[in-house]
C-alpha cells in the first residue's frame, strides 16, 4: 500500500528516518546537579525532579483531590452484555453543589462480582461519549459538548441516537469480560472539553484560569482518571490494586501523563500516544512541538510554547515521562501506518526509560534495543509492539493488552 493510504501524513513535516536531527537526550539517570544515580534508594530524588520538570514545562499542575468529590450511582443491572455482565453507571460530582460532573460507565464480568472477587478493570476514556463504546441502549446518551463528526452522529456538538455504538469497534466489551476483566469508561469531554475555550469549561469551570505552569486538557483528562480511581477505590466489586488506564492518541498521551502522575494505576497503557506522549520529541518526526501547541494550544501549560521549534532546549524529553512510571508496568503501543506519531519514537523511549526499570530491579524492556517485527508484541515489565494498520484501536492491540494484563497480575 502507499504510505498515503495508510494514514494521514500532513504536508511540511519529516517522514525520513535519514532526516532525523543528530540530538542527545537528557539522561534520566543523572541528577540536575551531574550527580550520577547509580543505586535504586537515589531514584525518588531523581524521580521528583523530573516530575517537577513535567509538571513546570509540560503537562501542568492540577490540583489535589476536590473537597466536594462525591458518587452517585444513576443506574444498574445484573444483566449486561448477553447476560455475562453487570453495568453500572455513576455519577462523579467534582463539586458539592454538583455542577460539574462525569459519567463512569463500569462493566463486570457477573460470574467475578457473583463469587464476590474483586475485578481487576481497564480504566479508559473515550472521543465520543460512553454510548459510543456499545449499542447498549440502557447507557446514558451524553449530554456534554462533543468535536463534530457526522459518522458518530454529532450534530451540533451534541450526541443523537445515531451515536450509539458508533465506536464499538474499537471496544470489544463481550471479548474484555470473556476475558475476566472489567472496563470502566468515561467520555473526556465530561471533564474538559476538547477546545481552546481559555480553561472555563468543564472542571475549569471550579478553578481560578491557569498560570503559565497550569494544568492544560491533557493534564485535566489525566486529572479525571485520578479522581474516577478515587471512586474505584470505594467499589468492593473492583480491585483497585489491579487498574490499567488506558487511553488512545491524544487519550494515549494522558493515559502515560495520569499513569505518571498517580501511582495508583498498576498498569499504563499508551495506544499511538505519538507527540506529547510516548513520541521522542527531539526526533521531531512526524508531529512536532510547534505544530501540537498551535494546532492544540490547550493541551499543554503554556511554557510547553517555549520549545516550538526548538525541542533540544527542553530539560526533559518523553522518554523520562515513561522512567516516572516505574518499576509500574507500562506497555506503548505503534502502528506501522501512523507515522504521524512517530513509531520508531514511541519504542525508543521505551528503551531510553528502560535503564530506570533496571535500576529498580525490574527487567525493564527484555534488553531490547531494535523495533520489533511487525505484530510481534514483547512483554517484559515494560510492553510494545508495532501493529500493521493505520492510526486505530483494533482487536489486535486489545489481545495483547489482555495478554500483558494476564502476564503482569500472573493470572
Ligand atoms: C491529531 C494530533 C495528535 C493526536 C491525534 C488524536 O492527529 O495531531 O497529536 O494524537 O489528533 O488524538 O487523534
Amino acid at each position: 500500500l502507499p504510505t498515503a493510504m495508510l494514514s494521514a501524513q500532513p504536508a511540511g513535516y519529516n517522514y525520513d528516518e535519514a532526516k532525523v536531527p543528530a540530538y542527545t537526550l537528557p539522561d534520566p539517570l543523572v541528577m540536575a546537579d551531574g550527580t550520577p544515580v547509580t543505586s535504586a534508594d537515589q531514584w525518588p530524588k531523581r524521580r521528583d525532579e523530573i516530575m517537577d520538570l513535567f509538571l513546570q514545562e509540560v503537562y501542568g499542575k492540577a490540583p489535589g483531590k476536590p473537597e466536594g468529590l462525591h458518587f452517585k450511582v444513576i443506574e444498574q443491572s445484573d444483566d449486561a452484555v448477553n447476560g455475562k455482565a453487570t453495568r453500572k453507571q455513576v455519577r462523579v460530582f467534582f463539586d458539592a453543589d454538583e455542577t460539574v460532573a462525569m459519567d463512569i460507565l463500569i462493566y463486570l464480568p457477573k460470574k467475578l462480582v457473583d463469587a464476590k472477587q474483586p475485578v481487576p478493570t481497564f480504566l479508559t476514556l473515550n472521543f465520543f461519549g460512553n454510548h459510543s463504546i456499545s449499542d447498549d441502549p440502557a447507557i446514558v446518551l451524553s449530554e456534554s459538548w462533543m468535536r463534530s463528526s457526522k459518522e458518530k452522529g454529532v450534530v451540533d456538538h451534541r450526541a443523537t441516537e445515531a451515536s450509539r455504538g458508533a465506536s464499538a469497534s474499537r471496544w470489544p466489551v463481550e471479548t474484555i469480560i470473556d476475558r475476566g476483566y472489567g472496563l470502566a469508561a468515561i467520555y473526556y469531554g465530561d471533564i474538559d472539553p476538547d477546545f481552546d475555550d481559555g480553561f472555563k469549561n468543564g472542571v475549569h469551570a471550579l478553578y481560578d484560569p491557569p498560570a503559565k505552569d497550569g494544568w492544560g486538557s491533557i493534564a485535566t483528562w489525566a486529572w479525571g482518571l485520578s479522581r474516577a480511581m478515587d471512586y474505584l477505590e470505594t467499589d468492593a466489586e473492583i480491585d483497585a490494586n489491579r487498574v490499567a488506564v488506558f487511553g488512545h492518541s491524544r487519550l494515549g498521551k494522558t493515559s502515560l501523563w495520569a499513569g505518571a502522575s498517580d501511582p495508583r494505576f498498576s498498569i499504563t497503557i499508551s495506544n499511538d500516544s505519538g507527540c506529547g506522549g510516548a513520541a521522542i520529541s527531539r526526533r521531531a518526526f512526524g508531529e512536532t512541538v510547534a505544530r501540537i501547541n498551535t494546532s492544540f494550544p490547550h493541551w499543554f501549560c503554556d511554557n510547553y510554547t517555549k520549545y516550538n521549534d526548538n525541542e533540544a532546549a527542553c530539560p526533559v524529553d518523553q522518554h523520562q515521562l515513561v522512567a516516572l512510571i516505574a518499576p509500574r508496568s507500562v506497555y506503548i503501543a505503534s502502528a506501522q501506518g501512523d507515522t504521524w506519531a512517530d513509531p520508531r519514537g514511541e519504542f525508543l523511549s521505551a528503551v531510553h526509560a528502560a535503564p530506570v526499570y533496571q535500576l529498580l530491579g525490574t527487567d525493564g524492556i527484555g534488553g531490547e534495543t531494535e523495533l520489533p517485527p511487525v505484530n510481534e508484541p514483547i512483554m517484559h515489565t515494560m510492553g510494545y509492539h508495532i501493529r500493521t494498520g493505520k492510526h486505530n484501536v483494533t482487536d489486535f492491540d486489545w489481545k495483547a493488552y489482555m495478554d500483558f494484563a494476564d502476564q503482569r497480575w500472573g493470572k
